[in-house]
């Protein structure tokens, strides 16, 4: 059978998302083919696609993309857990969810309750599992912390805000425009900073009476990592979780000595390897989406052939919300 799908065939801008098809085969033991109805637009499909990853990355041609979700269609022998019509989701199991049929592992897909409907779990699921192990496992936030949250109107950043509020945390949040700033005050982000037009390090110590903060969730990189070291009190931690201004570049571990740091890069294929690490998170970013604990805006519901189009968005940083794509 054939379903639509996206094809990178080199590194680039936009454009080089094409629309064509590909084939799909019945699924095998343990497999189930899903009839996706959301594909979730996250920003690591940017840095695959312009190469960014290089040498830890794809390599053209592929089919991007690393979330979706959908609705069982048929599955392989052996699967007991998943039945024709259920409707589940998934992230982070090869790249190739830009597309409209897919043949997955069944014991790697996560059943989704009947009060989230797919747009936003298209929107959140990669996101709020991203949130979980940097809020609650990585760094543990504490009641009374506070908090360093990059690109907080992001789609990451946005729950992140949320969830650290959840958790007890003042949050500082950095954003490029007053708009921006205006929303993040709405999720509750306790002090914005516009970091275009602002020192954010000079803000931050102001902020905290020169004490620092004990942790920074920095997803923005080149731009900013150099800053988010002196943001730190003494033995901080500065988390590198993501790149949207380009890759940090090389610097001295000696920078780290005199107050003790650490930093981190991580990615969530690690946090979520072992079946109940993504299983417990699941249901936790399950639960909160689903009682309105967590809430994400959508920016945008693009049908897939107009890919690149949401790749413009989501580089455009006009938008404070997710991007997501429906076959
Ligand atoms: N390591 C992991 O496990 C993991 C998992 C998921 C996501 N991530 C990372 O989390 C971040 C957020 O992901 P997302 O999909 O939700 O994207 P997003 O936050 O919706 O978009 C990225 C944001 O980065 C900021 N930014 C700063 N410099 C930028 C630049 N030069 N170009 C474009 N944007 C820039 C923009 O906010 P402002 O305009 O306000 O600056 C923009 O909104 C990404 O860096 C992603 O790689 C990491």
């Amino acid at each position: 059978m054939k379903t639509p799908c996206i094809r990178i065939t080199r590194f680039g801008p936009p454009d080089v998302l094409q629309a064509g098809e590909v084939d799909i085969a019945a699924p095998a033991a343990g497999e189930a083919l899903v009839r996706q109805t959301g594909i979730g637009v996250n920003f690591v499909d940017v840095y695959h696609r312009i190469g960014q990853l290089h040498g830890d990355g794809p390599e053209p041609p592929f089919i991007p993309g690393v979330q979706a979700n959908g609705v069982v269609e048929s599955l392989g022998p052996g699967v007991s857990h998943l039945a024709v019509g259920d409707r589940v989701a998934y992230a982070n199991i090869g790249i190739g969810s830009y597309v409209g049929h897919r043949v997955l592992p069944a014991h790697r897909l996560v059943k989704i309750p009947d009060a989230l409907d797919d747009a936003i779990v298209a929107a959140s699921y990669l996101r709020g599992l991203t949130c979980h192990y940097l809020l609650k496992r990585l760094y543990r936030v504490q009641p009374g912390d506070t908090v360093l949250i990059h690109a907080a109107a992001g789609g990451v950043g946005q729950l992140m805000v949320q969830w650290a509020k959840r958790l007890g945390a003042t949050v500082i949040g950095t954003v490029s425009t007053e708009a921006k700033a205006d929303f993040v005050k709405s999720l509750g982000c306790d002090h914005p900073i516009v970091y275009s037009t602002v020192n954010f390090v000079d803000e931050v110590m102001r902020i905290t009476d020169g004490q620092g903060v004990p942790v920074v969730y920095d997803s923005v990189g080149a731009d900013t990592f150099m800053g988010s070291l002196d943001c730190l009190q003494p033995m901080g931690i500065a988390i590198n979780y993501g790149t949207a201004s380009g890759q940090v570049p090389p610097f001295p571990l000696q920078r780290l000595h005199s107050k003790s740091l650490s930093v981190c890069r991580p990615t969530l294929r690690t946090w979520i390897a072992k079946q109940s690490d993504l299983e417990i998170a699941s249901s936790e970013v399950f639960d909160l989406l689903a009682d309105g604990s967590l809430r994400i805006d959508i920016a945008a519901r693009l049908p897939l052939h107009e890919a690149a189009q949401a790749h413009r968005l989501i580089e455009s940083r006009t938008m404070s919300g997710a991007v997501l794509l429906e076959p």
